[in-house]
C-alpha cells in the first residue's frame, strides 16, 4: 500500500489496494489510520458491488441507513443511497442536488455521521475533463491555524444545530423534522480516535452559539465558517469512474459542485458510518 498526500493539509490517495479482493486486518487498520491523519482518502480504479461497498464501509464503523435511502436506495443494500441526476421511467433514481453548500454530514443529529463514502459509478465530463467535483475543507487544520487567544475564547462554546436551518433540495417529511429536533454540539470538537481538535461550525446548520446574543452568534458563525474554507485547507476531488472516496465528518467539511447537467450523467453510491456524540 502506498500513500500520496493530496495537498499539504487535506486528503491522501491510497494506492495498491483492490477493495473487491478483501482486506486483511493489518491493511484495514492502516487504511483507517490514513483517514484519521488526512481527513479524506481516495482509492482509484475500484470495481465493487453494493455489498462490497457496505463491507468496506464497515471498516470505518457501523453503516447507517440514511433517511433518503427509503426513496433512493439499492435493492438488497439499504445502507446505500444513490446520488444522481439520472432519471429512469421519468423518475429520478437519486438525490440530484446533494450538499451544494459547505457542510458536515448530519451535524443536526445527536450522533452525527462519523464518516461518509462515495463510489463513483458514472462521472460527468466536458471534453474529456471531469465535472461534478467534491471539495473538502480541513476543519482541524483550520483550528490549528487560529490565534491562541481566539482558540481560548471559543474552546468550550456550544452551538445549536438545526435540521431546518439549511434549505434542502430533496423533500423532507414532517417525520424527518420530528426525528431531528434542534441539538447542541461543542463548536470545537475532539476526534473520537485521535483526540485532534476541529472547528465544528457550519453556516445554516449551526443557527446560534449558546450564551451569545443573535448578532454575536451570527458574526462568530460567519467568521469561523469562512475561515474553515480558506484555500489552504481545501482539497478538491476530481472524480474518475471507479473512485472510492471516504471522508471523516469530524475533520472535514465538504460540498458538491454542481457544474454539469444532463446529458452529462453523474451516479454515486453513498454510505455513511454511524458516529458518536461530539465531545469537546
Ligand atoms: C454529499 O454531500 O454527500 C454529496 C457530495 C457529492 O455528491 O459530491
Amino acid at each position: 500500500m502506498e500513500i500520496r498526500k493530496a495537498t499539504d493539509t487535506t486528503g491522501a490517495e491510497i494506492l495498491g489496494i483492490d477493495v473487491a479482493a478483501g482486506l486483511d486486518r493489518k491493511t484495514a487498520y492502516a487504511i483507517r489510520k490514513v483517514l484519521d491523519e488526512h481527513g479524506v482518502i481516495f482509492l482509484r480504479n475500484q470495481c465493487i458491488t453494493p455489498e462490497q461497498q457496505v463491507d468496506f464501509t464497515r471498516l470505518f464503523g457501523e453503516p447507517d441507513i440514511n433517511f433518503n435511502a427509503l426513496r433512493f436506495g439499492i435493492d438488497g443494500s439499504p445502507e446505500i443511497y444513490i446520488i444522481s441526476n439520472i432519471n429512469k421511467d421519468g423518475k429520478p433514481i437519486g438525490t440530484r442536488r446533494a450538499g451544494e453548500t459547505w457542510h458536515t454530514d448530519m451535524s443536526y443529529a445527536k450522533e452525527p455521521a462519523a464518516a461518509t463514502m462515495l463510489f463513483a459509478v458514472e462521472v460527468p465530463t466536458l471534453q474529456g475533463l471531469p465535472l461534478g467535483d467534491t471539495a473538502f475543507a480541513n476543519a482541524a487544520a483550520a483550528w490549528d491555524a487560529l490565534p491562541t487567544e481566539l482558540q481560548d475564547a471559543i474552546n468550550g462554546l456550544r452551538g445549536t444545530f438545526d435540521f431546518r436551518g439549511r434549505k434542502r433540495n430533496s423533500p423532507v417529511s414532517a417525520e424527518d423534522i420530528a426525528k431531528y429536533p434542534p441539538i447542541d454540539h461543542p463548536i470545537v470538537r475532539s476526534h473520537p480516535r485521535t483526540g485532534r481538535k476541529s472547528l465544528y461550525i457550519v453556516r445554516d446548520d449551526c443557527t446560534s452559539i449558546i450564551g451569545k446574543d443573535a448578532q454575536e452568534s451570527a458574526a462568530l458563525i460567519e467568521a469561523l465558517a469562512d475561515h474553515i474554507v480558506k484555500p489552504e485547507f481545501i482539497y478538491q476531488h476530481k472524480w474518475q469512474v471507479g473512485d472510492i472516496v471516504v471522508w471523516d465528518n469530524c475533520t472535514v467539511q465538504h460540498r458538491a459542485i454542481l457544474d454539469y447537467e444532463l446529458p452529462q450523467r453523474r451516479l454515486m453510491w453513498r454510505t455513511t458510518v454511524k458516529g458518536t456524540i461530539p465531545q469537546l
